[in-house]
């Protein structure tokens, strides 16, 4: 099998996942792809962060989605998934996302009160200030439109920034519209389609091709069969 470990280095593959919603998506992948993590990891109260899986050669991280991209480009781990809108927003130069699971489908999008989009007209901002956990995706796309964005950086519940006075504008991700909708916001605008990737340490995937191409295989074989 290609995706035994690698006898010139036999140290574990660390699988990074991201914790949360997409971990519920993620985890019928695994099933599919032959991976069992030990029983802790559906324990959504442990506090366990490391976990061993029934291959010897594979052990599972469970962070944050954007300390994934982190733990990746750095080597930390070897492989993980997370979406294209971390890979947009910190473009590290350390990994490589070769595949598309299909899953955590959503999308980053511009909104505002819904009170401002009825006489708002987006061609005619020259700058605008903006509450997002993407201030590198969000200054980009605003420049390359010719707008200059002053970008307000949370980590979450960005939705409650234009109620309580930080901007009347955010960037965020929207999936079924609800968080936006309880919180008096429109969508008026979007920059990307996300959905989460496998990703893999470009070093790594070097000196380590055949088991990271194995589990490449795997996974696209996994997402292919639960399309099917
Ligand atoms: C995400 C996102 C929105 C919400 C959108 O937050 O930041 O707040 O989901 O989903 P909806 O369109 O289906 O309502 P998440 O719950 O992942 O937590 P976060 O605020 O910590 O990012």
């Amino acid at each position: 099998m290609t995706n035994e470990p690698d006898m010139s280095d036999p140290s574990p593959i660390i699988l990074a996942l991201p914790k949360g919603r997409i971990l519920k998506e993620v985890r019928p992948l695994l099933t599919q792809a032959g991976i069992e993590p030990e029983p802790d990891f559906d324990d959504s109260a442990s506090r366990k962060l490391q976990f061993e899986t029934n291959h010897p050669g594979l052990k599972i991280i469970r962070v944050r989605s954007f300390d994934v991209a982190t733990f990746v480009a750095f080597g930390g781990a070897q492989m993980g998934v997370c979406g294209n809108d971390v890979l947009m927003e910190f473009d590290y130069d350390g990994i490589y996302a070769p595949l598309d699971l299909d899953i955590g489908h959503c999308r980053l999008s511009i909104a505002e009160p819904k009170e401002l989009s009825a006489t708002d007209d987006p061609r005619r901002w020259s700058h605008v200030r903006v509450a997002t956990k993407y201030p590198n995706i969000t200054s980009r796309h605003f420049a390359a439109r010719g707008v200059q964005a002053e970008c307000i950086k949370l980590n979450g519940a960005m939705e409650l920034a234009p109620a309580l006075g930080l901007c009347r504008r955010i960037v965020d991700l929207v999936s079924t519209g609800a968080t936006l909708k309880a919180n008096g916001l429109v969508e008026i605008e979007q920059i990307a389609d996300v959905t989460s990737r496998l990703v893999v340490n470009r070093a790594a995937f070097k000196t380590r091709s055949v088991e990271l191409s194995g589990w490449i295989d795997r996974f696209r074989e996994s997402v292919d069969a639960l399309a099917a």
